[in-house]
């Protein structure tokens, strides 16, 4: 069979590798995948973003199964535009997808089903928002309605920065964000504005099929640029897995109160969810989970440590969440990891996340962490990599992220840090305390 994975970052290099490792495959396409994925024989290329050309595209080169990694083309519809021709896609479609691509909608979706959020109040009338803000104090969280790439959420630690926040994403609507529309069906810039929560985050991820739901390994991403999570919101600069922040407890409340309901809701409301539902959870000192977000999809870097502990054939998942009908049979799936802990670094272009710098020429990534060895405890995907006339060269904010293997945090820490002594380019920036939360005494 022939698979199709749409994306172009470290999540879907992941992804890619991970499928080509099934022996049901014959190749997996990557659209428009990055300079690692060039590389690599079992992976090729396909220079297409747009939805209607990506279908005709894979009509035409009989995919026979289809995954997708970022929110942009769900939120585009692209599920719907497959499905309409008969093709098989795991992903929600562009309805569902509201659940990330509207934080207006999935706050009201999780008040109305009685799922654990921060409380909240939704604005597009900047007046009624400062006023808002100034009624409730800070600390206090200001997110703009549309999907903003992580840069669209500022936590106000003084009403200062938040009445900031909502003049920057209301007034001058200066963050690019791609607007949902209001009740008129014009679009129109909006604020969710709620309460702040204390506690230790982490990233719950799970496959659903319309109806069952099959929970992925645990994972802890790192959102702040700088060591001690200091420095502005990023993408991720790292993650691991398992969070040992998820214990047994907190994973039975998060299935039971979040996961469970959402899923539910979604069917009662008539939009059936099907893809990755990813959770991205505030859990207090008392092990009490609420919901910050939800993302459509796996989170980038959490896909990379979450696919090296992956022992389960990724196709067979695939194909039994995807099985024609009201819904697939991931109920007859197990999942099975490896024991050990996969941690992986982020490393980022010079100045990153505002303004990275393309072009600059990278070197260094050794052997056996470069794909030649499925078995190797250490392997360096890549996210914004080009290949030019054989030099791999930086075309995006996070470049690489070198995921490692090992019996405890310290040592997948440990090894993932000694790859990354290797690679070198100019200006390169990464944490150096990936994983310090999992790592006590
Ligand atoms: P989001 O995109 O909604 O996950 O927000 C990005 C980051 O902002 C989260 O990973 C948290 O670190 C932080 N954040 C979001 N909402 C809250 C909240 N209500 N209280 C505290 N921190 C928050
Ligand atoms: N790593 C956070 C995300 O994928 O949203």
């Amino acid at each position: 069979m022939n698979v199709l994975v749409i994306g172009g970052g470290g999540r879907e290099h992941a992804l890619a590798w991970k499928l080509a490792q099934s022996s049901k495959v014959q190749m997996v396409y990557v659209a428009p995948g990055n300079g690692g994925t060039a590389t690599d024989m079992r992976l090729k290329n396909v220079p297409i973003t747009d939805v209607v050309q990506l279908r005709e595209w894979a009509q035409a080169n009989k995919i026979g199964l289809t995954l997708v990694g970022p929110e942009v083309p769900l939120a585009a519809g692209v599920v719907d535009e497959f499905r309409a021709h008969g093709m098989r896609i795991f992903g929600p479609t562009k309805a569902a997808a509201q659940l990330e691509s509207s934080k207006a909608f999935s706050k009201a979706f999780m008040r109305r089903h009685g799922i654990p959020t921060a409380s909240y109040d939704t604005f597009s009338d900047p007046l009624a928002a400062h006023a808002y803000v100034d009624k409730m104090g800070a600390p206090i969280v200001v997110k703009a309605d549309g999907l903003a790439a992580g840069k669209g959420v500022v936590v106000a630690m003084t009403l200062a920065e938040a009445h900031e926040a909502i003049d920057f994403m209301l007034l001058d609507d200066a963050l690019g964000v791609a607007h949902n529309d209001g009740a008129d069906g014009v679009a129109v810039p909006r604020v969710v504005i709620e309460e702040f929560l204390e506690g230790e985050e982490a990233s719950f991820i799970v496959m659903v099929d319309g109806k069952n739901v099959l929970p992925l390994a645990t994972s802890q991403d790192h959102k702040r640029l700088l060591d001690g999570d200091q420095g502005p919101n990023t993408g991720g600069m790292g993650a691991y897995s398992p969070a040992p922040v998820v214990t047994p407890d907190v994973h039975a409340k998060a299935m039971r109160e979040i996961i469970l309901p959402t899923v539910k809701g979604m069917e009662q409301d008539g939009i059936p969810f099907s893809g990755f539902l990813y959770a991205g959870l505030m859990i207090d000192k008392s092990g009490q989970p609420k919901t910050l977000e939800f993302n459509c999809r796996m989170g980038d870097p959490e896909t990379q440590p979450i696919m090296m502990r992956l022992k389960t054939d990724l196709v067979d998942v695939l194909m039994a969440a995807t099985e024609p009908g009201p819904h697939g049979k991931l109920d007859e799936v197990e999942l099975q990891w490896d024991r050990r802990t996969a941690l992986g670094v982020v490393l980022a272009a010079h100045g990153y996340p505002m303004n990275p710098r393309k072009g600059d020429a990278v070197t260094g990534i050794p052997k056996g962490a470069d794909f030649t060895d499925d078995a190797a405890d250490a392997a360096v995907f890549h996210a914004g990599t080009t290949l030019q006339d054989g030099t791999l060269r930086v075309s995006g904010g996070r470049v690489l992220c070198v995921t490692a293997l090992g019996d405890s945090v310290k040592q997948a820490q440990h090894r993932a840090y000694e790859v990354v002594g290797d690679i070198a380019f100019e200006g390169m920036q990464y944490r150096r305390d990936i994983g310090h939360r999992a790592v006590k005494g």
